[in-house]
């Protein structure tokens, strides 16, 4: 793995050695926050584009969860591409054009129109980053049946999305060494409030639901989640 670590790292002893102690906490200073960003880190939540006194322009609460539109009907990418990705404007605009929707307060989703007449994305800002030198294929992990809850938590509750996990080595390796508590039947998958209140408030040997049970999804799985270096850093 030549390059996990970024090159110029090589030459730290030397730089630390020519310039002495004091400087030596300042480079080491220099790499912990390099390293440690805020985004890397649970309850991380950015301000979101929109409008008025909306804490965000979108709204998960209501779309996702009292409205009930699928997940798969805005991430459209998640189960087929290694990248999951938000939905452009025209998604939105769908619903939001002028004269397909009385909605009580009009001027909640100007910034949607305005976007779609200038032809221009809606810059939302990325909650779940991680590292360069990672390799997350979010299809693989969808079509296993890990359900969106198990990563982002119950999202149909947000009003604004923030992570709810680490996002660590540890956190992918815990779960890579014993998926079972967190494989769900692959027709659940997006069906948050189903997989929190009907199967993961279960015990793993009691949940079942058509005839499939934890262990029937975790010996079903095509391949053992990997635990060695070059599955996740290149
Ligand atoms: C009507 C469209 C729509 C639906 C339905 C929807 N989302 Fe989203 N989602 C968005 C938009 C727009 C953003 C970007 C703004 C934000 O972060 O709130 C987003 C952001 C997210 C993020 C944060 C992405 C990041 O930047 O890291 C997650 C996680 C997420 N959605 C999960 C879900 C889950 C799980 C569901 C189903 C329960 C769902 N979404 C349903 C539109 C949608
Ligand atoms: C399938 C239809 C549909 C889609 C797609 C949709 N919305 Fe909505 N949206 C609604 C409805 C219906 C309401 C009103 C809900 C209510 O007031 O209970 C609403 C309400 C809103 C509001 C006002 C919410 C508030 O907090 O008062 C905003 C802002 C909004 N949507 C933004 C968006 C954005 C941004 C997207 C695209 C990422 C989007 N919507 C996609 C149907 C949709
Ligand atoms: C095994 C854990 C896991 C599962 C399951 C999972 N995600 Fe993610 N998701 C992540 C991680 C980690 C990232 C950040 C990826 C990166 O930075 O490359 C992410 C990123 C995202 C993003 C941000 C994409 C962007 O362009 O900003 C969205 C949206 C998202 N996930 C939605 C979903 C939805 C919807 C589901 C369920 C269908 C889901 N995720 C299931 C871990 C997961
Ligand atoms: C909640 C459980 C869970 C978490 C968290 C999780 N994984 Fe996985 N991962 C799985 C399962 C299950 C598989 C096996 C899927 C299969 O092969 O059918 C897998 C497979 C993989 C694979 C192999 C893909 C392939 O093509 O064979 C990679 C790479 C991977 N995960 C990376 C990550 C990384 C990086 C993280 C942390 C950022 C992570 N995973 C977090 C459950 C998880
Ligand atoms: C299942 C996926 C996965 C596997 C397997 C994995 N890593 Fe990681 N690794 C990660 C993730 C995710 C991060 C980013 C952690 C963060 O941002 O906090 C990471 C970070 C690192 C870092 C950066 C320092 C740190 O702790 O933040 C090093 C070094 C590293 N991994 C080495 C290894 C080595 C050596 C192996 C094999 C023994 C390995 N990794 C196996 C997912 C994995």
């Amino acid at each position: 793995m030549p390059s996990l670590f970024p090159r110029w790292m090589n030459t730290l002893p030397t730089v630390v050695g020519i310039l002495g102690a004091g400087a030596a906490a300042a480079v080491i200073g220099g790499v912990w926050y390099y390293f440690t960003p805020s985004y890397w880190e649970v309850g991380y939540m950015p301000v979101q584009p929109g409008t008025f006194e909306l804490t965000s322009g979108f709204n998960h609460q209501i779309h996702a969860g009292k409205l009930g539109i699928d997940c798969l009907y805005c991430h459209t990418h998640v189960e087929s591409s290694s990248h999951s990705n938000v939905p452009p404007v025209a998604t939105c605009y769908g619903c939001h054009a002028e004269n397909r929707m009385k909605l009580p307060e009009d001027k909640k989703v100007e910034f949607i129109r305005t976007a779609y007449a200038n032809n221009e994305p809606i810059p939302w800002k990325e909650v779940h980053i991680l590292p360069d030198y990672v390799q997350f294929p979010h299809l693989v992990h969808v079509n296993a049946g890990v359900s969106c809850f198990s990563c982002h938590g119950q999202v149909t509750t947000m009003p604004v999305v923030s992570q709810q996990k680490s996002l660590s080595m540890s956190w992918c390796l815990d779960c890579h060494r014993n998926p079972e508590p967190n494989l769900v039947p692959r027709e659940k998958v997006t069906d948050l409030f189903w997989v929190e209140t009907d199967w993961m408030s279960k015990p793993v040997a009691e949940r079942a639901y058509e005839g499939i049970t934890a262990e029937i999804l975790a010996e079903s799985l095509m391949r053992e989640p990997p635990e060695h270096c070059a599955a996740c850093h290149y």
